[in-house]
């Protein structure tokens, strides 16, 4: 069965999907050495495709000595031995076209790790053709105003270099040096690594640590002009030589950094919403969904008609907290009730269902409230089943255990012993293999995972409403309820979520462009229409979708 509305001709393609993020290591182990695998992920598309989602962004799959979960490459052009081969790829790329999902990759450009060949060369000699790939110092004073990314494990964003005589500058982990972008054959083969992929027929990149890639004196060497060329160069080769493939940008900053990413349309189709997302927990934790809707009033109109926010709540990575104030941090994780080591960085490894204390329904809330707004909601796997984390592991390994597809000793993962696996699995009861799995979630008819697929299908039925640009904010009073209706040229839907931990009630007034006759597509705890007032209910965490037909000028609708 073809995954709905993703027509894979569309230009447009990615503003009526639901992606979903997936690493290749910790997804499905097809030949029982513990280690997830490319033909794993192959076998598991039709899982995929049934629950709803349109295309796949795979986490880096490139050769790498994993210190940094594949985001340390050691060579930009061939697939890590452990993952598969480049021929598996293509037998994936393949069978996940042939199901009507597009896959996206994952573009490193900021950084490769310190074994790259690259960096080898360069820190042998001054002389080295490669030197200049790379940003050396005698002094390690340089670009000050760099914050430090990973204030948890580095102090500084230079590390001196024995071999090379010099410090080298790196703005994530010291095994992670960064690239001189300023070197043009750098710039080139970074197109060059891309092409490659979209050679193979990946149909875009999620762009990592975007904002980073040149570095100025007095600047904080973030979001400068120079970035946009970069990115406006590498979309100008992809369109020219690869149309139809798609750029998100993992750019995180403030409302006005964020949104000139899109640039007019000549930079990146999606961004990542990042202004929005921590408001998401916050207007949660708060039990208050006002500050939502003035952020997407603020974000939505600096979109371009022919781009997209892409949506998400949780990643691969910490919840970032950066964009949160003393106070807003306070109440964050005063109501989240968070553990003391669940803290990283500049924010909190944690995934969705523990974040939001294992209540499936509060799961269900935020994820079809993401996937009513106008752009491309992006899942984190195995957040659909409810997954857990492991705060006891390393930094964000936390987030990243293996898959949960049933309830046996690997979790259905793989065939190799718990004890060998690529990570170790979810102990905690509540999250567990033997409570979350789907195998026995999707048996159940009101699982997680059941829900969670009825409510994509609507999306997917509704598609054309959901992508399109139109969004307007609802007044409910005094409520903790968020509204706003979704319109398409036939008919409008009126999205409603209560943020309150008790149930709400409330009414509004039909515009009279709409038939006051609601069908409702999910289900709130009901609601009634009298004259042109339309009332409902919400239980706690609750949310409804209720479409109107829009009025003809003359007569009733066909
Ligand atoms: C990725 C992280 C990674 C970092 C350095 C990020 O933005 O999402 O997982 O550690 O870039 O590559």
């Amino acid at each position: 069965m073809p995954a709905p509305e993703s027509d894979l001709r569309s230009p447009e393609w990615f503003r009526s999907v639901v992606f979903y993020e997936l690493p290749v290591r910790t997804f499905f182990d097809s030949n029982g050495d513990g280690i997830g695998d490319l033909p794993g992920v192959l076998e598991k598309l039709d899982y995929l495709v049934d629950l709803g989602v349109g295309a796949i962004w795979l986490l880096p799959f490139y050769k790498s000595p994993w210190r940094d979960d594949g985001y340390d490459i050691s060579d930009h052009f061939t697939v890590d031995p452990r993952l598969g081969t480049i021929d598996d790829l293509d037998r994936l790329v393949e069978a996940a076209h042939g199901r009507g999902l597009r896959i996206i990759g994952d573009l490193v450009a900021n950084h490769v790790s310190d074994e790259h060949p690259w960096f080898q060369e360069a820190r042998k000699s001054r002389d080295s053709p490669k030197r200049s790939w790379f940003l050396w110092s005698d002094t390690g004073t340089e670009f000050s105003g760099a914050r430090v990314i990973f204030p948890d494990y580095e102090k500084s964003n230079w590390t001196w270099d024995d071999v090379a005589g010099q410090y080298y500058f790196h703005r994530f982990f010291h095994w992670q040096p960064d690239l001189n972008y300023d070197t043009s054959a750098v710039r080139a083969e970074i197109l060059n690594f891309a092409r490659f992929w979209l050679g193979h027929g990946l149909d875009g990149f999620r762009c990592d640590a975007v904002p980073y890639l040149y570095k100025r004196e007095g600047t904080t060497c973030a979001h400068l002009p120079e970035v946009h060329q970069f990115f406006q160069d590498l979309r100008g080769m992809m369109d020219a030589e690869f149309p139809g493939t798609v750029i998100v940008s993992e750019a995180n900053g403030t409302i006005a950094e964020t949104v000139a990413y899109f640039d007019r349309s000549h930079e990146f189709q999606m961004v990542m919403e990042f202004p929005l997302m921590p408001n998401l927990f916050l207007g949660f934790a708060e039990r208050n969904p006002r500050r939502i809707l003035d952020v997407l009033r603020a974000t939505l109109p600096g979109v371009p008609t022919d781009c997209g926010w892409a949506y998400f709540l949780r990643n691969h990575d910490e919840l970032s907290l950066e964009r949160m104030s003393e106070s807003e941090r306070a109440v964050f994780f005063r109501e989240m009730s968070l553990p003391s080591d669940a803290r990283i960085h500049n924010g909190v490894r944690r995934r969705l269902a523990p974040l939001l204390g294992g209540d499936d329904q509060s799961v269900l809330m935020l994820t079809s409230l993401i996937l009513a707004l106008p752009g491309a909601p992006f899942l984190y796997y195995g957040d659909e089943i409810g997954m857990g984390d492991r705060v006891d592991l390393p930094d964000r390994d936390a987030v990243r255990t293996p898959m949960q597809w049933a309830n046996d000793p690997s979790a259905g993962f793989s065939r190799a012993p718990p004890s060998s696996l690529t990570r170790p699995l979810v102990v905690e009861p509540a999250f567990a293999p033997s409570r979350r799995n789907v195998a026995d979630e999707e048996s159940q008819a009101n699982s997680l995972l059941s829900r969670m697929r009825t409510v994509l299908r609507v999306r997917a039925a509704h598609a054309t409403v959901f992508s399109s640009d139109r969004f307007e904010g609802v007044d409910v009073g005094d409520r903790p309820v968020l509204g706003f209706w979704r319109a398409g040229s036939e008919y409008q839907i009126l999205c409603l979520y209560n943020f309150g931990a008790e149930p709400s009630t409330g009414q509004l007034e039909l515009p009279g462009s709409l038939w006051a006759s609601p069908v409702e597509l999910v289900r709130g705890q009901g609601s009634t229409v009298s004259g042109r007032t339309f009332r409902f209910r919400l239980a706690p965490r609750g949310f409804a979708w209720t479409l109107f037909l829009t009025r003809r000028e003359r007569g009733a609708p066909a």
